[in-house]
């Protein structure tokens, strides 16, 4: 059963005390909010994450940076429950995603790298159906659309249709969208690929007010090097699949040399020059999404 229909079913509000005490057993036993466990996805021939294990704290920014084709996105759906691993497995939120998939969903929200918002929707519209997908009580509806636009300055558009929107505003759309049901992990894949600087700059002040004021842990991918230096408390590099470096920005400069940029260590852990954008496949599918949003 997928994400939507298990919350339009309205199950998850039909445990909500067992909930509470198997998240307090959960979080007692795992101090992490995700944890990989050797996690591996093949596709075919291609390894494409690769016996992969590393820790995101609780209440984290957390940034994944990588070469174009090292494996993010894919981890990424593993830890959202959106594709099975081939091989290990992990703990996201304390719940095992192969084996409690559902109670993963509960606890997560996720924003994709390609745009997913109804351009034939208004803003409000696209928040409703979010809301009736998390499974929000009917009562409750309005005022946590209403929470989720002003939170993210989305009110005096919110009657817009959203092909009408710019990059900026829509991205800042699907933030709210995902944020609705009060996910404790967010996963965003590239949240402010192609957005301005003033724009960027927006959507990072409202990933720190996410968690400040939700104790939300953020864990996202970004090929901006600056928006990870200056956003993220912790970065791990990802080569070929694998976690190759991890720490602090501070510390993953300075243990290159007094003057390193975090565009150095990128280049030293992964050989790679850092990507201008997606790769074909994804330029293709982000042009389908723009002609899709008009
Ligand atoms: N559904 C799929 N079928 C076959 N191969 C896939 C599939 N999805 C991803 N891959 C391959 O797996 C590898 C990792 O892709 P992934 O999208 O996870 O990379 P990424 O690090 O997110 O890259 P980018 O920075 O370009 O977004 C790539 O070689 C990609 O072509
Ligand atoms: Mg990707």
């Amino acid at each position: 059963m997928g994400v939507a229909q298990e919350v339009a079913n309205g199950k998850m509000d039909q445990h909500s005390n067992s909930i509470r005490v198997q998240e307090t057993e959960a979080l007692q036993a795992t101090p992490a909010a995700i944890e990989t466990r050797s996690l591996t996805r093949r596709f075919e021939s291609l390894v494409a994450v690769n016996h992969l294990s590393f820790s995101c704290p609780h209440g984290a920014i957390f940034g994944l940076l990588g070469p174009n084709g090292a494996g993010k996105s894919t981890l990424i759906k593993m830890l959202t429950t959106l594709l099975p691993p081939s091989e290990g497995t992990a703990l996201v939120a304390g719940f095992d995603i192969v084996r409690q998939p559902r109670e993963v969903r509960r606890r997560i929200g996720y924003v994709s790298q390609m745009l997913s918002a109804d351009g034939d929707l208004t803003g409000r519209e696209n928040l409703l159906i979010s809301a009736k997908l998390y499974g929000i009580p009917r009562s409750e509806r309005a005022a946590r659309i209403a929470e989720a636009l002003d939170f993210m300055n989305l009110g005096s558009v919110a009657g817009k249709l959203v092909k009408q929107y710019s990059g900026g505003m829509i991205r800042k759309l699907e933030i709210a969208q995902s944020m609705l049901h009060r996910p404790s992990i967010l996963f965003l894949d590239e949240p402010t690929v192609g957005l301005d600087p003033f724009a960027k700059q927006a959507v990072w002040q409202h990933i720190r007010d996410l968690r400040r004021e939700f104790q939300t842990t953020l864990l996202m991918t970004t090929h901006d090097m600056q928006e990870a230096d200056e956003l993220c408390e912790t970065i791990a590099f990802m080569h070929q699949g694998a976690v190759v470096r991890t720490g602090s920005p501070a510390e993953l400069k300075a243990a290159l040399g007094p003057a390193a940029t975090l565009g150095d260590v990128f280049i030293d852990c992964t050989g790679a020059a850092i990507a201008e954008g997606g790769d074909l496949r994804d330029v293709a599918r982000a042009r389908v999404t723009s002609k899709r949003l008009g």
